[in-house]
């Protein structure tokens, strides 16, 4: 009995030990009070979120997405709730001169860039959800110039963004924190348009972060791997889909994940995953190909 109860308490000793190594990442909220944040597509969703949580650690922002009325709104709320300084910049992060006005503008508001996060997700020919919605694959609804607009819009535009403003964050030790997907580490059907820029933003954005280590420059990539977020926008695309509203419920909230990512950008962590599940979801493609197709397709695919 006696030997019984030392077991279980090693153990238990044991799990809270490893449990606090693991949450244990140094996070310091401090660090972002002053700190100067660019963050594109923060007319809802993730961005806006993560908005107001830099906002209520007192950074200085600099927001950006198509819609000018709701930039507006979120800039008034993010000064309300604490932001040393709000703008916005409203542009198309599609167009190159809208990624020069939106680096140019960071550059003249604060003389300097602490983070780059790198979240729009859209394109120009209507809306994404609707199209995902259809579960279509490629050959049934192939398109090229809604692909080469979406990559230009999620894939290029990023590329461009973190080239001029590798110059400023050099300067100040910066972050850049990318939004990918799990759809940047395994390939879904459907989704064919969307892998191709996640799966690209892994690949560019990799081999900036070793370019940067290699030259010593002391700026840190970020990869965010999220899975199902609950936005309005992903609700309104799953309702439309068989058997949507359950999928619902496994949806993380947006609260946590915009949290999550702002530790992980802060603490210069290489690959964040949210939830954490993302992370035991990709390592699937350490499995045989005949076990990854047999997974995608049975277990894991729409
Ligand atoms: N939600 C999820 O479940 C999920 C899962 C995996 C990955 N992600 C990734 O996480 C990021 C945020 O997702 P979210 O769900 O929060 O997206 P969202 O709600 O659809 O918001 C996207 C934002 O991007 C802006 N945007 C779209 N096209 C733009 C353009 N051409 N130029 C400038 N801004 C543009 C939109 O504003 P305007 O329309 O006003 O321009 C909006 O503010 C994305 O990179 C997404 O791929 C999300
Ligand atoms: C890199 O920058 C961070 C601050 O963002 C700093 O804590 C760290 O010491 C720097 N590392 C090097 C090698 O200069």
């Amino acid at each position: 009995m006696m030997r019984l109860m030392w077991v279980g308490l090693v153990v238990l000793l044991g799990s809270v030990g490893i449990g606090v190594y693991w949450s244990h990442d140094g996070f310091d909220p401090e660090s972002i009070r002053g700190a100067t944040v660019v963050i594109t597509g923060c007319s809802t969703g993730i961005g806006e979120e993560m908005t107001y949580q830099y906002a209520r650690l007192g950074a200085k922002i600099l927001i950006t997405a198509r819609r000018e009325n709701r930039l507006k709104e979120v800039v008034a709320k993010a000064k309300s709730l604490g932001a040393q300084e709000a703008h916005y910049v409203a542009g198309d992060m599609g167009k190159a001169e809208d990624c020069e006005r939106t680096i140019q503008t960071a550059k003249e508001k604060f003389g300097r860039l602490d983070y780059l996060v790198l979240n729009h997700a859209g394109s120009s020919l209507g809306s994404v959800d609707e199209r995902a919605a259809k579960l279509q694959t490629w050959d049934q609804d192939l398109d090229m110039d809604f692909y080469a607009d979406f990559v230009d819009i999620n894939l290029i535009s990023y590329v461009r963004l973190a080239s001029l403003a590798l110059p400023l964050l050099k300067e100040s030790s910066g972050h850049i924190v990318v939004m990918g997907s799990l759809g940047g580490k395994i390939t879904f059907p459907y989704f064919s348009y969307m892998t191709t820029a996640k799966f690209g933003l892994d690949g560019f954005f990799g081999a900036l972060r070793v370019e940067l280590m290699k030259t010593k420059q002391n700026v840190s990539v970020s990869y965010v791997v999220p899975g199902f977020i609950r936005t309005a926008g992903a609700e309104e695309m799953v309702k439309k889909l068989p058997g949507g509203e359950k999928m619902l419920e496994t949806a993380a909230p947006v609260k946590e994940t915009a949290y999550t990512i702002i530790r992980g950008g802060a603490t210069r962590t290489r690959e964040i995953y949210v939830p954490s599940y993302t992370w035991v979801i990709s390592r699937i493609r350490m499995f045989p190909g005949w076990l990854q197709d047999y997974l995608i397709l049975n277990v894991f695919s729409p």
